[in-house]
């Protein structure tokens, strides 16, 4: 495609400081390809591990409403905290500049899975119990913690609250494991939540925004299956070759396809999301339990995010272009607003 009157400078933000840095950087290659394959103009921004952002290799500057780089929308090719969490967001909001996603409410709800599972549950989402666990109360009364936890059954799954990529996530299958497994995801994080375990199939739903409605409003994907070898999603099984498999659609009955579909829109909603989600949930049978809400998918072409759209008449260059349209949109359309 050639370059027309609607092309797009964007910056592409790469790598970021939290442990998903290299997943970042595929993800943000393959939105960069894309964009130029749509017709656009792209600026690679890399930021650092040491939290610096840097073009060519040269730390740049910025300064409040003064946009960034010359781009017209920013997509943040991030993912996990400083990044998919509001902070980056924020500072965006500070440049003034449009970007493409959620904003900074839903991106910091999405990223703390004790938030997200309290606010889930003040609409009355299905989902598995858990218990959430910060570290002072891990110290201060751990007796009356695992008393709690105790209620959840076994296995559990214990995980920091807010990282991404199954890191620091551990199965406990007995009361030895449980605390080896909350030890290890207090080094991760000063929050750490306990799920009961789901037998379910793990299904994902690709959500994307639709330009020209209600800003909410959105259309959810074709759900797709995952499936592994490993004793649950882990981060190998998501990263080495042949470590997982989708299947679209998903071997759930159509009933489970609808409900699946319909919470993907109804959680986007609840949380005020923007652009683009990844809803994943568990199915048992007819039951279907929202697990999380990723407001930064894995993005390359072969992540599931682009498959899942891909698979429902979106290819990955409409997607990118899609996406920019929206956030331009958005930003438009709040700046509409006294406040
Ligand atoms: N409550 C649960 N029941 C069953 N499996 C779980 C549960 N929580 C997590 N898992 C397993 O761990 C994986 C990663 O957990 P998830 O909450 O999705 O964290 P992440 O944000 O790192 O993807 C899931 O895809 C699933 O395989
Ligand atoms: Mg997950």
């Amino acid at each position: 495609m050639s370059p027309s009157a609607g092309t797009l400078r964007v910056a592409v933000l790469a790598g970021g400081r939290s442990s998903e840095h290299e997943v970042s950087l595929s993800s943000a290659a393959a939105v960069r390809d894309g964009l130029i394959e749509a017709g656009h103009e792209t600026v690679w921004v890399e930021l650092a591990r040491d939290g610096s952002w840097c073009v060519d290799g040269r730390p740049i500057d910025v300064t409040p409403g003064g946009g960034l780089l010359d781009a017209d929308v920013v997509f943040g090719a991030l993912h996990g905290p400083f990044g998919e969490d509001g902070s980056v967001q924020g500072l965006l909001e500070m440049l003034d500049v449009p970007y493409v996603g959620a904003g900074v409410p839903a991106s910091a709800v999405c990223i703390d899975k004790v938030l997200f599972k309290r606010l889930m549950a003040t609409a009355g989402m299905p989902q598995v119990a858990y218990v959430g666990l910060s570290a002072e109360r891990w110290q201060a009364h751990p007796d009356a913690a695992l008393a709690e936890i105790e209620s959840l059954g076994l296995p559990v799954f214990v995980k920091p609250a807010h990282l991404g990529s199954s890191v620091g996530i551990s199965k406990a299958s007995s009361a030895q494991e449980l605390r080896r497994a909350i030890g290890s995801a207090f080094e991760y994080d000063e929050l750490v939540i306990v799920e009961a375990a789901s037998t379910g199939l793990e299904v994902e739903c690709g959500v994307l925004g639709v330009l020209g409605s209600e800003r909410a409003q959105a259309f959810a994907s074709e759900p797709g299956e995952i499936t592994f070898a490993s004793e649950f999603y882990d981060y190998d099984a998501k990263y080495a070759p042949e470590g997982m498999g989708l299947l679209v659609p998903a071997r759930i009955s159509p009933a489970a396809r609808e409900q699946v579909m319909a919470l993907a829109l109804a959680t986007f909603e609840l949380v005020r999301c923007d652009g683009l989600a990844r809803v994943d949930f568990f199915v048992e049978g007819e039951e279907v339990l929202v697990n999380e809400l990723n407001t930064m998918p894995g993005f390359t072409p072969t992540s599931v995010y682009a498959k899942l759209l891909d698979a429902s008449g979106v290819g990955y260059t409409e997607l990118v272009d899609r996406l920019c349209r929206l956030a331009l949109a958005r930003h438009r359309e709040l700046a509409g607003y006294r406040r």
